[in-house]
């Protein structure tokens, strides 16, 4: 993909299974990569990874729904690594409760992780882009359950719909800097977070087979499925693409 080489890019929830399979396509395309988690063996796992194929890269260790320490851990990545070009917004988590069954703690606990997340590092990322009149990239990873529902996900549901609205929100603010703003919707892929996801369910086998017959292309996704369309609009070839959303679930759903 075109204009990838010699980019910065943050991925946040590096250390996991769709943004660990996106630092390394970032890597293979001479991008160099921050690996951004929460989990300090993970994302030095994804780093010794991007390492091995011989791109520059760097582990921030960061709890981003803790605004002050994102923003101070942007101003140290920008002093050391250099200025971001492009955000990748991966990090997320979720359990399945019913509604009636969660309590406002959690709510919250799910709020903070996929939805003010986003905002705490969006804003420095964003300020700093804007400052340089630099045209950046911002591409973040919301759900098919923010399109359409999801049974069990009610109030991550409510975050990923935020992301989106969000997103294209800021690409409409922002059109005029050359900075642009898309979401990527995965549907289920096989990582940890789905595998917990399905453990909170109940009979994850069950849920496991109903899954995949739901997907027209008859299996569910791989980590792997995602940076394709994850890259493209970080890349030259999407500059002008905005406030945009793609599914990528095997046709799970085909929202117009
Ligand atoms: N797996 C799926 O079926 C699926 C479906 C739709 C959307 N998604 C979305 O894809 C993204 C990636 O999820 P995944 O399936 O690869 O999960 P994953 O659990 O493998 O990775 C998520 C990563 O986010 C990190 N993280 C969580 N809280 C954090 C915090 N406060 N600060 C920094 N890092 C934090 C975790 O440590 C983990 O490495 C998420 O936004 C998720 O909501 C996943």
């Amino acid at each position: 993909m075109r204009g990838l080489k010699w980019k910065t890019v943050v991925v946040t929830g590096g250390g996991g299974g769709i943004g660990s399979a996106t630092c390394r396509r970032f890597a293979e395309e001479g991008a160099r990569v921050v690996v951004a988690d929460i989990g300090e063996t993970a994302a030095l796992a994804v780093v010794e990874s991007v390492k091995a194929l011989g791109a520059d890269t760097m582990a921030l260790i960061v709890d981003l729904t803790d605004y002050a320490a994102t923003a101070s851990a942007i101003s140290k990545v920008e002093a050391e690594f250099g200025p971001i070009d492009i955000l990748v917004n991966n990090a997320g988590w979720d359990l399945f409760v019913p509604f009636l069954k969660s309590e406002p703690d959690f709510w919250s606990k799910i709020i903070d992780i996929n939805l003010r997340s986003v905002l705490n590092i969006t804003k420095p990322v964003l300020a700093s882009m804007v400052a340089r009149r630099a045209a950046g990239r911002i591409v973040s990873i919301a759900s098919d359950a923010g399109r359409v529902g999801s049974s069990g996900e009610s109030v991550y549901a409510a975050c990923k719909a935020g992301i989106i609205a969000f997103s294209k929100t800021l690409a409409r603010e922002h059109a005029r800097h050359g900075i642009t703003f898309n979401a990527v919707c995965p549907g289920v892929t096989e990582t940890a977070m789905l595998e917990n996801f399905m453990e909170a369910a109940g009979d994850k086998e069950k849920l496991r087979s109903a899954f995949t017959k739901a997907v027209p292309m008859g299996r569910m996704g791989r980590p792997d499925d995602l940076p394709g369309a994850i890259l493209f609009l970080s890349s030259d070839d999407a500059a002008f693409i905005t406030g945009q959303v793609i599914s990528v679930s095997g046709g799970l759903t085909m929202s117009g």
